[in-house]
């Protein structure tokens, strides 16, 4: 049995495996420019977010109805719970798929049919998390959060994603402010490729619960004595820093150093589809190249809970922390 343990950093396009993406493709009649399965893998090389990001819209093309969408997350929500997962913090971009002609109705309501039925199939609680594309602009944020008015039963939250470098979190002060006053709760992707400065403005400015990512918070010491007083939790990801190139390889990933310190870190899988593994996958890979012992994995899985948005059901996070507590590697 795997270490029962929280999502908190995952997008669901970034689960779209090549499979699934053939099989979407043949349903809705559009043509990948990638012979098969194969040859699509081998475009996983990537050099910077840039590079990856760019294969990760492109194949969102095959994302075209509700029954897409409940397809996409029940796929993940299987694979979730086979390694350990209990509670799922879910990221979607609606804008990349507006854009597309596919509308916030379809994407939220198709998301929905699988989440609704996650307890009762997987086992796996959800929540979903609503992101705006960082290299889009503040109007087009602003008319997103507008659009999503009408599922805001079903949202527990906005992020910030997609393109970093050149766009500061204070581009979206307007939009954070308006999804405070609606009652969202708020994350931010800051100091992936960004500087340090982006996550205490994201922060600051923003007024986010939790960075996501945070990796170079490790440059600017005071601002890690800040995350570690304010308890501020990363959603790190380990295999997406190596396959974005953040970090060379694994055994260079500074979760250990960042753990010492006293931060409050989480392992996530981010676009697992893409990053070669899911949240267990990550927990094995930090495991064998960084030699975490189980006292340290079992700090990853509670900070995963204490963490997550689940102060509408205190009674399940305890729940889930003594599954932490209880368990035996
Ligand atoms: N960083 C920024 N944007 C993203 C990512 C990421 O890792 N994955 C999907 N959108
Ligand atoms: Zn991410």
């Amino acid at each position: 049995m795997p270490l029962p343990k929280a999502e908190l950093h995952l997008h669901i396009e970034g689960t779209l495996e090549p499979e699934l993406a053939f099989e979407l493709a043949a349903r809705n009649g559009v043509s990948l420019p990638y012979a098969d399965t194969e040859e699509l893998r081998k475009a996983y090389d990537f050099e910077d977010l840039q590079s990856f990001l760019n294969l990760y819209y492109e194949l969102m093309a095959v994302l075209r109805t509700e029954r897409d969408f409940e397809d996409l997350a029940d796929a993940y929500l299987a694979r979730a719970a086979a390694q350990g997962v209990r509670h799922a913090e879910i990221f979607f971009d609606p804008q990349a798929h507006i854009a597309r002609g596919v509308g916030m109705g379809t994407v939220v309501e198709g998301l929905w049919r699988a989440l609704g039925e996650s307890e009762a199939r997987h086992g796996v609680s959800t929540q979903l998390i609503m992101c705006f594309l960082r290299d889009e602009s503040a109007e087009s944020a602003l008319e997103t959060l507008e659009a999503a008015k009408p599922y805001l039963d079903r949202i527990v939250g906005v992020g910030l994603d997609s393109a970093e470098v050149g766009h500061p979190p204070v581009k979206f002060r307007e939009v954070y402010e308006a999804a405070a006053a609606l009652g969202l709760r708020r994350v931010a992707h800051a100091g992936e490729e960004g500087p340090p400065e982006y996550i205490t403005e994201a922060l600051d400015v923003l007024g986010v619960e939790r960075i996501d990512h945070g990796l170079r918070c490790m440059e600017d010491a005071g601002l890690v004595e800040r995350l570690v007083r304010e308890r501020v939790p990363l959603t790190l990801c380990p295999l997406s820093n190596v396959r974005l190139r953040t970090v060379d390889v694994l055994a260079d990933h500074p979760l250990p150093a960042m753990l010492d310190a006293g931060l409050l870190c989480t392992v996530n899988s981010d676009d697992p589809a893409y990053f070669g593994g899911y949240a267990g996958d990550n927990f094995d890979a930090v495991r064998s190249a960084l030699g975490l012992g189980e006292e340290r994995l079992r700090e990853l899985a509670r900070n995963s809970f204490l963490a997550s948005f689940l102060e509408h059901d205190e009674e399940r996070r305890a729940r889930y922390l003594a599954e932490v507590e209880e368990y035996r590697f």
